[in-house]
């Protein structure tokens, strides 16, 4: 009987911890659509301060924050907004950018690392002389980490050129930055930093409280930026909210358009100080979270039938395949999953959902049928908040599905023998038949002839 579960569904099914929950009933608050609210202003002055921008400002959620920054950006009718096919923006959230705001969406392809090419993102900025038809660029966005890319990173290099681009032709740069701390303390991020900031460091943009070294502090990650949205629901398991930061002009016609949309709320305090907490306390734990989303993914991929895109997993997704071939469906797989104590989602089921943790995305094929076509993704969000998921619970997990892939190894060998079976007796009932057929033609034959015998 399975007496504790895994929960790898998503980097947002967190729960509160005590101290989230202790801040909660103890937060000073007051009206925070009059901006009294005295919690909900230390978090954001603390998340304007840790990324870099004059000011901020705490929305109910990430796809809100996203789309009060676009409309900021694009506030003239005719606007449009350059940003990848594959973004979290574009596909996820409702095309409120253009069924709220009016904005044009013009995609550029999302290469497998999240980026875009330069070339393509300046190949798709309108030219302003034909303004009579075209409608107008007025942003470029990014999206850092990028879920859809399985947490892969942008780097700092990658996004000051984005940046550039930008400037050059008068855009603005918004970063969808869900998971940014997520970017900032990752290894690769760290490597590539000695390039623009010198090795790691602890800065005055961002001081870790539990002593975890940072790989890029995130002010220097969206310092091109013209504004960044930050989940704090995600890995760092605040129950609610984000807040967008920018400059203080950006920030005050924010306030309206979230007042707009019905994102003004009262004693927000309270859930500001549980974010306030995530902030404080969670950040040094992501790193932990990525080794194991790592680790998790290096075991999967040693079984066979199972293909994770090892590298790929940088931060706290991962993404299984499922073999083209496989009878075994995401969903039968998620369900075998549930009964052993582990809860994954399929990459259908997740589209109303955030992928989130840290472990991305896992890839998993599986062999246990012959005939199925479809390609079934499983994405497996990860949060430590959740579910402390430890290395010993890695390996459960691990053997979990290598008993499930011996069991289907079995099935195939025993529906190859049924296969083989049913082969050789069809075939011997055939030659049977036709022999008896025969025998019984030549006896009739034979009776025939000699009935034909003269007198
Ligand atoms: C990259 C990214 N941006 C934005 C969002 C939207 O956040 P929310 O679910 O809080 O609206 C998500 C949610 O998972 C996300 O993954």
């Amino acid at each position: 009987m399975v007496t504790r579960t895994v929960d790898l569904r998503s980097d947002t099914v967190t729960k509160p911890t005590e101290a989230m929950r202790a801040a909660m009933a103890t937060a000073d608050v007051d009206d925070d659509v009059l901006r009294f609210d005295p919690t909900a202003l230390s978090l954001e002055t603390e998340l304007a301060r840790i990324t870099g921008k004059e000011a901020g400002l705490f929305v109910p959620s990430g796809t809100m924050g996203n789309l009060i920054s676009v409309l900021v950006h694009c506030d003239t009718r005719g606007s449009e907004v350059i940003l990848g096919d594959i973004s979290h923006i574009h596909i996820y959230e409702n095309g409120g950018i253009s069924t709220i705001g009016g904005v044009h969406p013009r995609t550029v392809k999302n290469n497998k690392d999240g980026t875009m090419d330069i070339a393509s993102i300046e190949a798709a900025i309108r030219d302003p002389r034909g303004a009579l038809v075209y409608p107008t660029t007025r942003l470029i966005c990014l999206e850092n980490t990028h879920a859809n890319c399985g947490g892969k990173c942008l780097s700092v290099e990658y996004t000051d050129k984005v940046g550039e681009l930008a400037k050059k032709h008068g855009l603005k740069l918004h970063i969808d930055g869900a998971r940014i701390f997520n970017a900032s303390v990752n290894w690769h991020q760290a490597e590539t930093a000695a390039h623009f900031i010198g090795p790691p460091v602890l800065e005055d943009g961002f001081t870790p409280r539990n002593g975890s070294a940072l790989g890029v502090p995130v002010h220097r990650l969206v310092q091109a930026a013209d504004s960044v949205s930050v989940c704090l629901s995600k890995g760092l398991g605040a129950p609610v909210g984000s807040v967008i930061v920018g400059s203080k002009t950006f920030i005050a016609k924010a306030k309206i358009l979230r007042k707009t949309l019905g994102g003004g709320m009262r004693q927000v305090g309270i859930l500001c100080a549980a974010a306030l907490v995530a902030v404080q306390e969670n950040v040094g734990k992501l790193e932990g979270d990525h080794k194991k989303a790592k680790m998790l993914a290096e075991g999967l991929n040693k079984i066979h039938g199972i293909t994770v895109d090892v590298a790929s997993v940088e931060t706290n997704i991962v993404y299984l395949d499922i073999e083209e071939n496989s009878k075994f469906t995401s969903e039968k797989l998620c369900e075998y999953m549930e009964e052993h104590g582990v809860l994954v989602m399929s990459e259908s089921s997740s589209r109303g959902m955030q992928s989130g943790v840290v472990i991305t995305k896992l890839l998993i094929s599986f062999p246990f049928g012959l005939f199925l076509k479809d390609t079934k993704t499983l994405v497996v969000g990860y949060s430590s908040r959740q579910s402390s998921l430890g290395s010993g619970r890695i390996t459960k997990y691990l053997s979990c599905l290598n008993s499930l892939h011996k069991f289907s190894l079995g099935m195939l060998f025993f529906q190859r023998t049924l296969q083989v079976l049913l082969f050789w007796s069809s075939f011997l009932w055939v030659v049977a038949s036709v022999g008896a057929c025969f025998g019984a033609w030549a006896s009739l034959h034979a009776h025939h002839a000699s009935s034909k015998c003269p007198k």
